[in-house]
């Protein structure tokens, strides 16, 4: 069965600077191995993508090291406002990281918040990182300057019901959702150890999860929030908050369509149509990717091309199989094997075509 290109909104590669966990060349491996032929890359990178130099530096990698498309998010800091405006275009859009979270990227005075919104060019994506209230408090700022925002990771009940109430106000908020918010919950903390449960927003109660579920309609992507730490870094002292998500997503999303949670076509809205409208992405040609929508596996850390090493689901048994990816025109994944060469992704925010 064929389905469009998978684009994932929220991906951290970590180049520069932790290429231990992660980098271009790897990350966007994992993309394409689990249908995703495009992903918006996150700023929390060290040093932190805040300017012109940081964007030209991480485009630079991500032009010789990409094997799938992409765009690169700039990162709102307390004095770029001005900076990130010059240099929008070139990127995804801007990430606010509104509540504590992995990296230094922490905006906590609302009028920073305000300043952002108001200089930030009205046509591309502004999304916050902000839980709970926070997200309250984002959604009033973003309805006072009259601009749609994105809201990442929504875990909890209280957030979806929100979001729904702002939606019928008509205001002009979109959201996604993880996997692993769908699939995971405080309950599997004893099985997965303290360490390798930690994760921002953290894994919520079953009636949140229950909750995302009902409110699937109000649910406009399916982001992955692919977040790799090492095992070392994750069984440590200090674990890093994050999973990785890149290779879960799909195979535990078709499970949930075989056991009639889901339909085909609400990955296709969530993973495709819905991203693609909200960050304003080019159609990419001649792509598609084609699963086996019947094949039962297990999922096993060690086939895997993250270079974190490890997953939540490890040992899940998931029913549906990625068989191939096109992006454009060239056979990019063919039974389990990425056949994408580093450098072939391409910007989707350059209208310079590689060829
Ligand atoms: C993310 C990371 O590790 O960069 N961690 C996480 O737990 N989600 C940061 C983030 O998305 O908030
Ligand atoms: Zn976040
Ligand atoms: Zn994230």
């Amino acid at each position: 069965m064929k389905l469009p290109g998978l684009i994932d909104p929220h991906v951290h590669l970590r180049e520069p600077g932790a290429t231990h966990k992660e980098d271009w060349d790897s990350g966007t491996a994992a993309a394409l191995a689990g249908g995703f032929t495009a992903v918006l890359a996150m700023p929390n990178t060290q040093p932190p993508v805040t300017d012109k130099d940081s964007l030209d530096h991480v485009l630079g990698v991500a032009n010789t090291k990409a094997r799938c498309d992409y765009a690169q998010f700039l990162g709102a800091g307390p004095e770029n406002s001005q900076q990130v405006f010059c240099i929008a275009d070139r990127s995804a859009g801007l990430k606010m990281y509104l509540d504590h979270t992995y990296g230094p990227l922490r905006l906590d005075n609302m009028l920073l918040w305000m300043k952002h919104f108001s200089n930030f060019p009205r046509h591309q994506p502004i999304v916050t990182h902000a839980e709970g209230r926070t997200m309250a408090a984002v959604i009033l700022i973003a309805a006072l300057y009259d601009r749609p925002v994105h809201l990442a990771h929504v875990s909890l009940r209280e957030e979806i019901l929100l979001i729904r109430a702002a939606k019928e106000k008509g205001l002009k908020v979109t959201c996604e959702v993880t996997p692993h918010h769908l699939f995971l919950t405080q309950d599997d903390v004893t099985n997965l150890g303290d360490g390798r449960s930690e994760v921002r927003p953290p894994l919520a109660q079953p009636s949140d999860r229950d909750a995302l579920w009902e409110n699937l309609d109000v649910i406009d992507c399916f982001a992955t929030d692919h977040a790799p730490h090492t095992l070392e870094e994750k069984d440590g002292p200090k674990p890093s908050p994050g999973f990785p998500g890149l290779e879960t997503a799909l195979p535990l999303l078709l499970s949930a369509v075989g056991g009639g949670r889901l339909t085909m076509e609400d990955i296709i809205r969530r993973m495709h149509h819905n991203p693609q409208v909200i960050f304003n992405l080019p159609v990419q040609e001649d792509t598609w990717i084609e699963v086996d929508p019947n094949a039962a596996w297990e999922i096993n850390a060690d086939h895997t091309y993250t270079r974190c090493g490890w997953t939540p689901f490890d040992g899940w048994r998931v029913r549906g199989k990625l068989k191939r990816v096109m992006l454009r025109g060239q056979m990019v994944f063919r039974d389990g094997e990425v056949l994408a060469r580093p450098g072939f992704g391409k910007n989707l925010r350059e209208i310079v075509d590689k060829g």
